[in-house]
């Protein structure tokens, strides 16, 4: 009989159950998982994890995801006559025998989640990469998707964009970040991870903007909404600000001039599309981020990329989007022409400020549209998704679905 694999909460697979439990996957993942620790059944030494590594933390205890998944562990030993463990049991009984409500979400709706960034052995020389080869953050959320104008929940783009900045961190080092529909802060949290040299996080939505508040300061960053230009060039500091595209001035705007924009599923309403390609225009606008520059940030504008593969990137090249033409040998489902390289783009080389838009096109008029507007608001639209491929840092997400996320860059023409 082969020996049972020794599980260990620190290496796959039992972190990886681990961490799918932490991060709130569903019953279905954990329960897969499960099976891996255990090579295909629940084993003893499984169920022995689940009640020692997994139970302990109180992100679970008392509520119906426990339930559930206790239920689940439990209906799936015995289906296949295995031995419960009485430990197990124990945990179960409180949700079998009370007839209290479990659901805590109920008053609040909000559930707290820790999404944890595994850095497997080829990233450890990446500069991003913690000694303890995970970054954790804790992250309140909502079950409602729709809560804080949708900024309530942790949408696929943001957790494409974190793995990137922190597969990339040269990109971001030293630089000043401006992100727009930040939601709950997740991207800002890993800018500042990675030594952004100032971090402003945005968002139209109030209630949005304190949940990513909260967010942040409980994973002991601190955030100011008024702070004077010169105290925000502390990497543990972000700033966050109430910032409705629709309203947003342009002498407001003009403020902040950032060299790096970041957006993550924020090319969903056609309605608002209008006023995200104006907030875009005006941030990304040449002239000033050049007299801002020349004032004194030009220190990075050379940094060279490593990337995932520990090679120097030197000519990544990216897809020119254009509303207008149409390329027939193109395998994508929107208008698009291969028309040039934009190497400095993606490698945020350039002086001239870039954004980075990370999108699930869900929409594919919507998409169009925005395509559209940013030809006449003269902006350049590059896809990079096949050029700048973040790690697999999320291995254990199964709910996340990389590919499916496309990733641009901006820039004014
Ligand atoms: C789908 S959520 C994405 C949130 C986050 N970036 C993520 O990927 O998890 C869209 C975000 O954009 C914000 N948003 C939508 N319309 C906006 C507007 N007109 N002005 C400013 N923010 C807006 C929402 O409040 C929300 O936080």
């Amino acid at each position: 009989m082969m020996a049972e694999r020794e599980l260990d909460p620190k290496a796959p697979p039992g972190l990886h159950l681990l961490s799918a439990f932490l991060a709130m996957e569903t019953t279905d993942t954990l329960l897969s998982l499960a099976r891996e620790c255990g090579g295909g059944k629940i084993t003893d030494e499984v169920q022995t994890f689940i009640c020692n590594e997994c139970l302990d933390f109180s992100i679970g205890k008392g509520n119906e995801y426990m339930k559930k998944f206790l239920k689940k562990i439990i209906t799936e030993v015995e289906s296949r006559n295995g031995y419960v463990s009485d430990d197990l049991y124990e945990e179960y009984v409180p949700y079998m025998t009370s007839s209290k409500d479990f659901n805590l979400f109920k008053e609040t709706g909000r559930i707290l989640k820790c999404i944890s960034f595994l850095f497997h052995a080829d990233c450890v020389e990446l500069s991003s990469c913690p000694s303890s080869r995970n970054l954790v953050v804790e992250l309140q959320c909502s079950l409602n998707m729709l809560e804080g104008d949708t900024g309530c929940s942790i949408w696929p783009s943001c957790l494409f964009l974190s793995e990137l900045i922190l597969s990339f961190p040269h990109i971001f080092l030293g630089k000043s970040c401006f992100e727009v529909g930040s939601g709950v802060g997740l991207v800002g949290i890993c800018l500042a991870y990675v030594k952004a040299s100032k971090v402003i996080l945005s968002d139209g939505d109030l209630s949005t903007l304190a949940n990513m508040k909260f967010n942040l300061e409980m994973n002991h960053i601190n955030t100011e909404t008024d702070l004077p230009e010169t105290s925000t060039e502390n990497p543990k500091l972000v700033k966050c600000i109430h910032l409705p595209w629709e309203s947003a001035s342009e002498k407001e705007l003009q403020e902040f001039m950032p060299e790096i924009i970041l957006g993550a599923d924020v090319i969903y309403d056609p309605s608002c599309l209008p006023h995200l390609i104006r907030v875009l225009a005006i941030l990304l606008s040449k002239k000033k981020s050049c007299d801002k520059n020349q004032k004194g940030s030009l220190r990075n504008s050379s940094t060279e990329v490593t990337c995932a593969d520990g090679k120097a990137n030197s000519s990544s090249q990216g897809q020119v989007l254009n509303a207008h033409g149409s390329d027939s040998s193109s395998s994508h489902a929107y208008d698009i022409s291969i028309t040039g390289v934009n190497n400095a783009a993606s490698l945020g080389s350039r002086a001239d400020p870039v954004a980075y838009i990370a999108s699930v096109i869900r929409n594919i008029d919507t998409f169009n549209h925005f395509l559209a507007l940013a030809d006449q608001a003269n902006l350049t639209i590059s896809d990079l998704t096949s050029t700048l491929r973040p790690l697999d840092l999320l291995p254990y997400m199964r709910s996340y679905d990389r590919s499916s996320i496309r990733l641009f860059t901006v820039t004014s023409k």
